[in-house]
């Protein structure tokens, strides 16, 4: 009997291991002003740093420009409403109004730059960006989620160091 469940146990757990896991978590992310898909652009060789940028100091890094969309829809599937909404965007010199999908609170002390020196990649954080067509928060930028990689990383868990003292 205890053998047969432990069979049981194993059974599962080998199909747990064997079975294909290709399938996206089931998350949802916020609908955006047009459906701009990171697994589509990325599978054309564009690079992360192409659109995201951290200029000084390397707090934020930022969402690309409509200007930087046009450099291949000025020409690409210009015809398409999406596109035309780009466009449009472009020549009036507004921006989309793209919905954040990760944000910590202003209490927070965050830096991009920091982080990238000490060697965390994008993935860490935002999860398997290349393959999402739609983003949504798959990253843990929880307070919990901050401190077990400074513990792991022996970073400073000191309240001071990521909330202003005051
Ligand atoms: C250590 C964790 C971490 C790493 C590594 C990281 N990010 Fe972030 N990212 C965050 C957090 C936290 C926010 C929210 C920041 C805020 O609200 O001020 C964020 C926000 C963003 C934003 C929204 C704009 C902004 O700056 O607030 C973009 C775009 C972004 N990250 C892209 C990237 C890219 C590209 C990389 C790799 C080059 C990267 N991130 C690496 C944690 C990380
Ligand atoms: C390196 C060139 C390139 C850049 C830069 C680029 N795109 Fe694209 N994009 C493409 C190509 C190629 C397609 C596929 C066109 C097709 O299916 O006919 C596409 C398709 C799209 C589509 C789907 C169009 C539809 O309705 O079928 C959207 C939306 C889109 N891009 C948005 C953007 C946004 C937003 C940006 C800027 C953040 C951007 N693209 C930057 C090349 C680019
Ligand atoms: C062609 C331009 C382009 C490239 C290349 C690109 N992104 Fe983005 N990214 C965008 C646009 C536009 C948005 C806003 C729409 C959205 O959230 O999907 C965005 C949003 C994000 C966000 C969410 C920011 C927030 O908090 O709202 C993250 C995280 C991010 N990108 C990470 C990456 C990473 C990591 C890579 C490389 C693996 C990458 N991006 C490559 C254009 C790009
Ligand atoms: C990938 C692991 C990792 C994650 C996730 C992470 N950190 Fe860090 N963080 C580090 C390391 C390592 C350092 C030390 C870098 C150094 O020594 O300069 C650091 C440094 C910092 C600093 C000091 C930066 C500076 O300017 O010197 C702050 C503030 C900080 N982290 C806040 C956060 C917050 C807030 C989050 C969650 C949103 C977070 N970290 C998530 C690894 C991480
Ligand atoms: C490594 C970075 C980091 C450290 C260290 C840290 N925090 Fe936080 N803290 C965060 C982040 C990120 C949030 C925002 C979480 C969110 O909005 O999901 C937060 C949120 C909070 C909040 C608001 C919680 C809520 O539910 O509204 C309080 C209170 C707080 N922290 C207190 C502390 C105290 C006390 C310490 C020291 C024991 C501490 N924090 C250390 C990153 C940190």
């Amino acid at each position: 009997m205890r053998n047969a469940v432990r069979l049981g146990v194993l059974l599962a757990l080998a199909a747990a291991i064997l079975l294909p896991q290709e399938q996206a978590p089931a998350g949802k992310g916020p609908e955006q002003p047009v459906p701009y898909s990171h697994k589509f652009h990325l599978s054309m060789g564009l690079k992360c740093a192409e659109c995201h940028t951290s200029p000084p100091p390397g707090e934020m890094m930022g969402i690309p420009s409509v200007a930087k969309c046009m450099t291949c829809h000025q020409a690409v599937a210009k015809d398409k409403p999406t596109i035309q909404k780009i466009a449009a965007a472009a020549k009036e010199k507004k921006e989309l109004a793209w919905v954040r999908v990760y944000q910590i609170p202003s209490y927070v002390a965050f830096s991009h730059k920091a982080h990238l020196d000490a060697g965390a990649t994008c993935q860490r954080c935002h999860g398997e960006v290349a393959k999402r067509d739609v983003l949504f928060k798959e990253g843990d930028i929880s307070m919990g989620g901050c401190m077990s990689c400074h513990r792991e990383h022996k970073a400073s868990n000191d309240c001071g160091f990521c909330h202003e003292q005051r």
